[in-house]
């Protein structure tokens, strides 16, 4: 079994703890006296109900909920990354959250250690640009603004190297536009544990139906009303697969910046059954889910997010989630009020 492991820090839990303190300023001026809302992937495209099958799966990775064959109930939400409600047409990091509900096990949160759930956060960009925790709040800050002041901040901060090669890294990361919100595989971009092994994890899309109209891109929200034309019209179906840590060379577990290459290698299928995300059904599910909290940290003790970033996560969501009164975790009760 290769051997990963953590670098951390004298002193990084203290530092973590200030940089999510600096991003629950940024949520607070994005509320300006109102109710805040998430930090981040404020503005929600869809809402949706799935059910992820585990079947066979390779040697080494039978692990937690992968360990048998088996289906779950999940909630997926798809948002924006910003902390605001720009346009669809603004790029910005596009995001899939999944939440499996009735997952048993030791979580690792220890308040939520009887949670039934676990999490799996994805963007549509296989790696990240940063370096650090500190490098991505500093650019989240400097992002709140202009995209003017975008540069000056980032040069002040990083000094005209580092601020320069990230700036032309996030243009080249965000400046894709989708075809539509899954023509692409959606990436954990960091590490897990898997067990003994340590992996990336993605959805890769295998069917999504037609949409029976061109997506409008003149209008702000465009990516919400096809993803839900689609929905209306078949099943959705992604498959879920992890990619193995080899050596800390090719695969390494505390820099974000590189991309692994080992076989992605399937553990699940998570099917969106045909829906209509805006009947009376739809809307209770897309009022339940942007209430819930999506979390890395939300899993069992086996699947433990790995790295700096990872461990930043840790402290940052659960302040986003306390600042804007994010409801606990779903024991599966909340079925019932969907009707
Ligand atoms: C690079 C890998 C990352 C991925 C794949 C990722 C993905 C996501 C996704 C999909 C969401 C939306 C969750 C939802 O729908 O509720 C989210 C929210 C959020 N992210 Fe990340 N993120 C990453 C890195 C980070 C980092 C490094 C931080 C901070 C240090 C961070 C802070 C947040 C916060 C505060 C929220 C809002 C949480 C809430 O109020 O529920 N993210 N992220």
């Amino acid at each position: 079994m290769p051997a990963w492991s953590e670098r951390i820090e004298e002193g990084e839990e203290a530092r973590l703890e200030a940089l999510a303190g600096r991003l629950r300023a940024v949520q607070e001026r994005a509320a300006s006296g109102g109710r805040p809302g998430r930090a981040l992937h404020l503005k929600p495209i869809a809402a949706a109900e799935g059910r992820l099958e585990v079947g066979e799966v390779p040697d080494g990775l039978r692990v937690g909920i992968f360990a048998s064959p088996g289906a779950f109930r999940c909630w997926v939400r798809a948002s924006n990354g910003s902390g605001g409600r720009r346009s669809d047409a603004v790029p910005d990091v596009r995001g899939l959250a999944v939440k499996v509900l009735g997952v048993p096990g030791d979580k690792l949160i220890p308040a939520l250690i009887d949670a039934k759930t676990q999490d799996f956060l994805t963007i549509a960009n296989e790696v990240t640009p940063f370096r650090s925790a500190e490098e991505f709040v500093t650019v989240i800050e400097a992002g709140a603004g202009s995209a003017l002041g975008l540069v000056f901040r980032l040069l002040w901060a990083l000094g005209p190297s580092r601020a320069m090669s990230l700036l032309r890294d996030l243009q080249r990361e965000l400046g894709v536009e989708l075809a539509h919100w899954l023509d692409r595989p959606y990436y954990s971009a960091l590490p897990i544990r898997w067990g003994e092994q340590a992996v990336k994890v993605a959805w890769f899309p295998v069917h999504v139906p037609d949409a029976d109209h061109p997506m409008d891109r003149a209008r702000h929200d465009h990516y919400g009303p096809d993803f839900a034309t689609r929905l209306r019209a078949g099943d959705l179906v992604l498959a879920l697969k992890v990619q193995r840590f080899v050596d800390e060379a090719t695969t390494p577990i505390e820099d974000p910046t590189v991309r692994w290459t080992t076989p992605w290698e399937q553990v699940a299928t998570l099917t969106l059954p045909r829906q209509d995300l805006d009947d009376e059904r739809g809307r209770r599910l897309s009022s339940l889910v942007e209430e819930l909290s999506f979390d890395p940290w939300h899993a069992p003790t086996d699947f433990r997010p790995l790295g700096q970033l990872m461990r930043a996560r840790n402290v940052a969501y659960r302040e986003s989630g306390l600042a804007r009164g994010a409801r606990g975790e779903p024991d599966g009760t909340e079925v019932e009020e969907l009707g």
